[in-house]
């Protein structure tokens, strides 16, 4: 091919994935499936290889770019990026109305009333269409440059849409918001916790801490979005607020749908009671409302003071907040020894449920906000699911509350506690701590590890204090001890048998669950189904060297670290070959690798429940392609069946009759072999 063909099909490669991202990211309306979508990047990639002189900076290629830092640059605002002053109710919403009309003397004038997004500000400059800086809002007047952060952003367009370049001002500032959906949050706080890593507090400090990433390979796997609220530009854009946001929109820019313009207050309040109704239904977390003189002049003619817009307001909703006694703070010992404090309260009733245990984050956190047992305590549901402890009420104190101190001695075993640097757990270091033994059986049973129905918390602690186990590999001896099992509590021969046919049919568990279950410090789900495909069986694993692991570009130096540690332990060798004699994490045997291995050849799938990476015609489509059978009814003969999220009634009736159940991991994880075969076609 000549130059200039290459340079057409790069560009014009180019134009398509940005399309794509923008009716993916932006839209939410994707038009092609991820296969097709990665077709075309692999050739864009592709050709970019050959022809290096062809790449340029705002190729979709170069998302993710760049060496990590080793701190951000600061930067000036052109434009001091100022705050809201806050409303907290009707009468100061009426007073802002009253001070607009005056300082319009009796004009006429509109409001834009939006969503207050509880995200983290951040200033976007584009030139000539193209994204050039982005910063933090830092003191307002100079903020860290986090340009290489943002453009892993997808829904941050790198080039705005071309079709409208007659539109895109020269030089133009966009202003948003960078959050992360509720979904997307619990999803990353269950990977730190299931990998002993301290949650975040909120989505607010979750998509905070990600940004302030000095790496931006890591921040590309923060599920990171954006929504742009303003736009400032000396020339080329309209003149009120609504229709700058409906051309920003137009230019290819995330803006919220919902916005209203609202004539006199009443409308606003109006609005505002709406969304503090409705914004339990948001998929993210917004804590108020943006109130916004539509008209760019009569905003110039009202200012600013030094920190707040004349112009703008928010409005905040109430908190839901409700305060009760801290009657204790417990200490729970994590399957690696973290000793986290939980607050036992006084039950009281938040936002419609029972609260009786809270979250008190750190032994730091304690202290700095200096909660003693016996307070008198507010609490707070926000955007998460468990309440936290937001802060004394000091001024109800009686003086017998008790200070809280962290024990020199782990609560449960007695052992020695460190604190490493730079963590803010304390943890137990005896590896024979009972509490740690239990939650590290706990969660090699549990549902995305070895899944093993009947073998719950309560059982696992009676069959350790029993001494019927001593670790999990002690699970898979239980079917000789029967007859111990009948004498204990509540065990009545059926669910004897339930629970031996959980711990046999676990042994059918795809290797990257086995990983999982093995409780190996920060290798969570995700990793451990990425060492699984890697190495194709733990014996591979186990002997692995840290270079061999570190060539894998999701596992770096503290889970290659981590991993080998795990391995070289002489305790982990003696439970993985007791395991290996059960038959259990073996390479051959286990359903999902063996069907793998000869093609998906007479295998029947059922599919129910939606599934992320593909619709269920392309899922299925897969299937048939790589020799397997669609079925649309569950029945005896079905080898698999795959739920998705919301899954129907099939599901419930493939687990009566016993069929084996993929979630949508365990379905990639199968098919993946085929999709590539697929793609050469
Ligand atoms: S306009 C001059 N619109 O709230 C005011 N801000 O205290 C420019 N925020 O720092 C801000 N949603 O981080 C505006 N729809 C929205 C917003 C919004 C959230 C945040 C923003 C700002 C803070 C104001």
């Amino acid at each position: 091919m000549n130059q200039n063909r290459v340079s057409q099909e790069i560009e014009s490669l180019r134009e398509q994935i940005r399309h794509h991202d923008w009716r993916y990211y932006v839209l939410n309306q994707p038009e092609i499936s991820d296969t097709e979508y990665d077709r075309l990047m692999e050739r864009l990639r592709d050709l970019e290889e050959k022809h290096p002189e062809l790449i340029t900076e705002d190729s979709p290629t170069r998302r993710v770019s760049g060496a990590p830092l080793s701190g951000f640059s600061v930067i000036a605002h052109e434009t001091p990026m100022l705050s809201l002053a806050n409303t907290y109710s009707r009468e100061e919403l009426g007073e802002f109305d009253q001070r607009v009309k005056k300082g319009l003397s009796g004009e006429r004038y509109e409001y834009v009333v939006e969503l207050k997004f509880d995200g983290v500000a951040v200033s976007l400059v584009y030139e000539s269409g193209s994204f050039v800086q982005g910063s933090t809002r830092g003191d307002g007047f100079h903020g860290d440059d986090i340009t290489a952060n943002l453009k892993t952003i997808r829904s941050i367009p790198i080039r705005l849409i071309s079709s409208q370049q007659s539109a895109i001002p020269k030089r133009m500032e966009v202003r948003g918001e960078v959050f992360i959906d509720r979904r997307s949050f619990d999803r990353i706080n269950r990977e730190r916790q299931n990998a002993e890593e301290e949650p975040f507090a909120n989505p607010r400090n979750a998509a905070a801490g990600s940004l302030k990433l000095l790496d931006p390979a890591q921040v590309a796997q923060r599920p990171l979005d954006i929504f742009l609220y303003a736009c400032l530009a000396s020339e080329g854009i309209p003149a009120t607020h609504i229709e700058t946001l409906d051309l920003l929109s137009r230019l290819g820019f995330k803006v919220n749908p919902n916005r209203m313009l609202c004539q006199g207050i009443d409308q606003v309040i109006e609005y505002c009671d709406l969304w503090e109704d409705r914004r339990k239904d948001l998929p993210y977390d917004i804590d108020g409302m943006v109130i916004k003189v539509n008209d760019f002049g009569q905003q110039a003619r009202l200012g600013a003071t030094s920190k707040n817009p004349r112009w703008a307001i928010s409005y905040k909703f109430p908190a839901r907040q409700a305060t009760t006694k801290l009657l204790d703070i417990s200490l729970q010992v994590g399957r690696t020894g973290a000793i986290t404090p939980v607050a036992i309260l006084e039950p009281v009733e938040l936002s419609g449920t029972t609260v009786s245990r809270a979250t008190l984050h750190n032994a730091d956190e304690i202290l700095r906000k200096d909660i003693r047992v016996g307070d008198r305590v507010i609490i707070e549901k926000g955007g998460e699911i468990i309440p936290k402890v937001v802060q004394p009420v000091i001024s109800v104190r009686t003086g017998n509350e008790i200070e809280f101190r962290m024990p020199g001695e782990c609560p449960v075993c007695g052992g020695g506690v460190i604190r490493l640097p730079g963590e803010a757990a304390y943890r137990c270091i005896s590896v024979n701590c009972p509490a740690q033994v239990e939650r590290v059986i706990q969660h090699f049973a549990s549902r995305d590890a070895m899944d093993i129905e009947g073998l719950g918390p309560a059982l696992i602690k009676q069959l350790l204090s029993e001494g019927l186990i001593k670790d999990y590999a002690g699970i898979y001896a239980l079917n000789e001890k029967r007859g111990q099992l009948l004498q204990l509590e509540r065990m009545a021969e059926k669910s004897v048998q339930n629970l031996l046919d959980g711990i046999e049919k676990s042994k059918g568990r795809p290797l990257g669950a086995f990983i999982f279950a093995l409780g190996i410090r920060h290798v969570g789900r995700v990793a451990a189904e990425t060492l699984a495909r890697r190495f194709g069986c733990i014996e591979a694993l186990s002997v692995a060297d840290d270079e061999e692991l570190e060539k894998i570009p999701e596992i770096g130096p503290v889970m290659a670290e981590s991993i080998r540690a795990f391995f070289k332990s002489e305790r982990t060798r003696s439970v993985l070959s007791k395991l290996l004699d059960h038959r259990v994490g073996r390479c051959e045997g286990k359903g999902v690798e063996s069907a793998a291995g000869e093609g998906l050849k007479r295998k029947s799938f059922v599919f129910t429940g939606s599934m992320l990476a593909f619709t269920r015609t392309e899922a299925q489509d897969i299937v048939r392609r790589a020799g397997g059978q669609v079925m649309t009814t569950v029945g005896k003969k079905t080898d698999y069946v795959v739920a998705g999220d919301d899954p129907g009634s099939k599901l419930a009736k493939a687990q009566k009759l016993g069929i084996t159940i993929l979630n949508e991991e365990e379905f990639l994880q199968m098919i993946e072999p085929f999709i590539t075969e697929i793609h050469l076609h």
